[in-house]
């Protein structure tokens, strides 16, 4: 079969990423052009700043990411853009800047889920990955139990009914005075501290999840007795959160029959949760993880999942939208 090479774009939040990927697996070049300096400043991402810097980045990257590769626009065979979830505004500068390209170039355009991206981020980490399988998806939007029976076909078990993990981190990490963005923040002092506070878990009959309760109690307990060490309670919130990700997790594997677990999102880069995810190996479930540079948003899990959805014909008009609120 004749190679198909995908160029990746993604702008669903602050990072400005492209990228070029062969035949979903080999990533040429993987161009990333993060915003997080700019948007330290003010504890969060600001969605109009977010938006103005994806314009100014877009062409910029995109000329990198073809040099990387060593290739010109003419070998292309697919535009991949996100068209969400994500910030709207964001998400446009993407959108515009692939169905402009698609236009120019007469290729195909394919919109891709980023939530199938940062599922396909694996398929690149290791290439003999294939469905089914069940992916445990966290990261700063969304925290969600998926069922991939295909590469385009999934069924979602279980999601959060409130925060996304990745929010959760980020609050604890502000209210301590960690900074943005907090997650790896959190877990680099995790991992100098113990769990010697139990922090109450919220558990449902399905698979769905609940983080404010234990981020809310976190953030109490620190207000209450400033003098317990951040560490201890970095190391005692993510032993909580882990705990209820590996029981959900578990019973999608007696539900589904399926031993093969899958990590992605940016919240599958913490060394606790990565640490305590491989243990589930002695339990002869085989467990995947994302590399930790594609765990976070980047072009190339784009590119991966848009070749995917390619071969699947799923092509899009040339009137694409951004879809904020997407869901798989
Ligand atoms: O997947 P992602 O880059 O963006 C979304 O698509 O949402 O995830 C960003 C989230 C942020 O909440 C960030 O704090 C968190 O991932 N994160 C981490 C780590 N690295 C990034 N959370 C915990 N531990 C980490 N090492």
């Amino acid at each position: 079969m004749k190679d198909i090479v995908v160029l990746g774009i993604e702008s669903s939040c602050d990072e400005t990423s492209v990228a070029v990927v062969k035949n979903g697996r080999e990533v040429l070049s993987n161009i990333i052009d993060t915003q997080i300096k700019i948007h330290e400043q003010f504890g969060g991402v600001v969605p109009e700043i977010a938006s103005r810097n994806h314009i100014e980045a877009i062409s910029r990257v995109t000329k990198q990411a073809l040099e990387g590769a060593k290739i010109q626009f003419e070998d292309i065979d697919v535009i991949a853009p996100t068209y969400g979830p994500g910030l709207v505004g964001a998400l446009l500068v993407g959108v515009s800047y692939g169905r402009g390209l698609a236009y120019a170039l007469n290729k195909p355009l394919v919109g891709v889920n980023h939530l199938e991206g940062h599922i396909a981020a694996n398929y690149i980490t290791h290439p003999d990955l294939k469905p089914p399988f069940i992916c445990m998806l966290t990261s700063g939007g969304n925290t969600q139990i998926v069922y991939v029976k295909d590469y385009c076909e999934m069924e979602v078990l279980g999601r959060t009914r409130d925060d996304a993990i990745g929010e959760a981190f980020d609050k604890v990490a502000r209210v301590v005075g960690l900074g943005y963005p907090g997650g790896p923040k959190v877990d680099k002092l995790a991992e100098q501290g113990e769990p010697t506070i139990d922090f109450p878990k919220t558990h449902f009959e399905n698979l769905d999840f609940s983080f404010s309760g234990i981020k809310t109690a976190v953030i109490n307990l620190h207000h209450k007795n400033p003098e317990v060490k951040k560490e201890d309670l970095c190391m005692s919130f993510e032993k909580a959160v882990t705990e209820v990700l590996i029981e959900n997790i578990t019973k999608a594997i007696e539900q589904t029959g399926i031993k093969k677990i899958v990590l992605a999102g940016g919240v599958s880069a913490n060394t606790y949760i990565r640490r305590e995810f491989m243990k589930l190996e002695d339990k002869g479930i085989k467990v995947y993880q994302p590399d930790l540079k594609l765990c976070t948003d980047n072009g190339a899990m784009i590119g991966a999942a848009g070749y995917y959805r390619y071969l699947n014909g799923d092509l899009s008009s040339s009137t694409l939208n951004a879809v904020p609120n997407l869901k798989i």
